[in-house]
């Protein structure tokens, strides 16, 4: 078994926590500096076996065989069900001999979580969705030794989820060319290509987190601050804030919007958002301590949960309302431990470049360099989120929208169906219908009305970054 994953480097008599200390490696940033385990070793092969064969198998989740009927709706609901009974006569597998090592669990709860998903997004929606002891006990046991939320998080599908492209480059560090995804659960490219620009941008982002983690220490040591340096390292974040964003608008090339909205994103719904309002039991959840507190974190993953831009608006001194704190609160629970202690600490430390950066403006104006590179690398990260808003838009805004006018339709026509002259008099409003086009229109109305809330925070989190430039 191998041992616990140390921190890159140790620190040397710092006076303030370093970024090593919590599990950020100079040139990985969030990424783990070995390549995630692809496997776990053979006591658990049932688990890897059993995923094995959902990712095989392609299954479609509940969500798109709304779109399907007839016979071919039939065998796809055949299918994962032979592959439920599967997972249901699983044995509650032990951990003991994993405890305390950070690969081996981390991978128990890519296998795990992946595996919930799956058993979920697959029961047919006129049922109930009861994830069976066989996942659920092993998934909070190892959940409580990472102290991760037991739900499958953007820890889990893209810090933890990546290979070499080219085996023989495993000594050295990951470039963006050479680093590919795991696992994927829709079985689509267009997955592997939405992971792989999350894990490009953390590779890329951990230049970023070295610069500004220099600067900080340098001008919190306080004698002899070179503004010169500062001034460089600031102009280099710029440049690489620039690069994140470039790779972001890579989404485009690699990921079909369609196939987002259609494909991937009915997998990562989270036990908090079920289409059809149903509430996930959690089959054996008493056996594990503490598992009520722990099951208050099933939301959805997104590239939200990563402590990426967070931690770059933190050493920038981004100032944060009640929407970004509440925002930051939420999302903190679904990091690594160590990153999201990271972020905290960063988050409660004062602002130290803003601030030194405010104190020359005073006295030299802000047309002194090192002011100038200050903001350059603010609106940077403004124009970094102008970018992921197109990204929102593109994937989720626009298609959400238009599946909504597709039920709008639809709804019209059963309204047709179900006239009187029909001889059917139910109302098909009802929770739990099982007519196609109805199960349409029950979801995508509240996905449309969350639109303009969605777009009213992401904008407010962009206008506030723009506000944080010295004047
Ligand atoms: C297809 C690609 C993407 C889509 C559809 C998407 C969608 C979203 C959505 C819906 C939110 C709001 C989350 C919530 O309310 O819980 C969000 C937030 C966020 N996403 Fe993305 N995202 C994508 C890619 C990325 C990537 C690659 C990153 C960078 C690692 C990223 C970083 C963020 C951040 C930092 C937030 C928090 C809002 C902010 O700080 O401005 N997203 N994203």
């Amino acid at each position: 078994m191998s041992s616990q994953i140390l921190p890159y480097e140790s620190v040397n008599g710092s006076t303030t926590a370093a970024p090593q200390d919590f599990q950020v490696a100079r040139r990985m940033g969030f990424l783990p500096p070995q390549m995630p385990l692809p496997r776990l070793p053979a006591e658990w092969e049932e688990w890897e076996a059993t995923l094995d064969a959902a990712t095989s198998q392609r299954f479609k989740a509940a969500e798109q065989l709304a779109a399907l009927d007839g016979p071919q709706k039939f065998v796809e609901e055949e299918k994962a069900s032979a592959w439920r009974k599967l997972v249901d006569k699983m044995p509650v597998l032990s951990i003991d001999n994993i405890k305390g090592c950070e690969r081996e669990l981390r991978r128990a709860h890519l296998v795990l979580t992946f595996m919930v998903q799956f058993y979920a997004h697959t029961t047919p929606s006129t049922e109930s969705i009861t994830i069976p002891r066989s996942l659920t006990v092993p998934l909070l046991r190892v959940s409580r030794e990472l102290n991760h939320a037991p739900f499958v998080t953007y820890s889990d599908h893209d810090l933890h989820n990546w290979s070499f492209k080219d085996p023989r480059g495993q000594d050295a560090i990951p470039m963006s060319d050479n680093i590919q995804s795991q696992l994927t659960l829709s079985g689509t490219t267009d997955e592997a290509g939405m992971y792989l620009v999350g894990l490009r941008m953390e590779l890329k982002g951990a230049e970023a987190l070295e610069l500004l983690g220099r600067s900080t220490k340098e001008i919190e040591a306080g004698n002899n601050i070179d503004v010169d340096r500062i001034t460089t390292h600031l102009t280099q974040t710029t440049k690489v804030i620039q690069e994140l964003k470039s790779i972001l608008m890579t989404t485009k090339e690699l990921v079909r919007p369609e196939i987002f909205f259609n494909d991937i994103r009915p997998w990562l719904v989270g036990a908090d958002a079920d289409k059809w309002g149903r509430k996930w039991v959690w089959g054996g959840k008493e056996e594990v301590e503490n598992s009520e507190q722990m099951l208050t974190k099933v939301s959805s993953p997104t590239a939200g949960q990563s402590p990426l831009i967070p931690t770059l608006d933190a050493y920038l001194g981004v100032e944060e309302d009640d929407s970004k704190r509440s925002f930051l609160d939420r999302v903190r629970g679904y990091m690594d431990r160590q990153h999201e202690e990271y972020l905290q600490s960063l988050r409660l430390r004062k602002k130290i470049i803003r601030s030194f950066v405010q104190g020359i403006a005073k006295e030299r104006g802000t047309n002194a360099p090192v002011v100038v590179a200050y903001n350059a690398a603010v609106q940077a990260m403004k124009s970094l989120r102008d970018a992921h808003l197109v990204i929102v838009t593109l994937y989720i805004i626009i298609p959400s929208r238009k599946m909504a006018k597709t039920s709008e339709k639809s709804a019209r026509v059963s309204s047709v169906d179900i006239s009187p002259a029909s001889g059917k008099t139910e109302d098909c409003s009802h929770e739990g219908s099982s007519g196609t086009n109805n199960e349409h229109a029950g979801e995508a109305a509240p996905m449309v009305d969350q639109v303009p809330e969605l777009l009213k925070i992401l904008k407010g989190f962009r206008d506030q970054t723009g506000q944080t430039c010295v004047e």
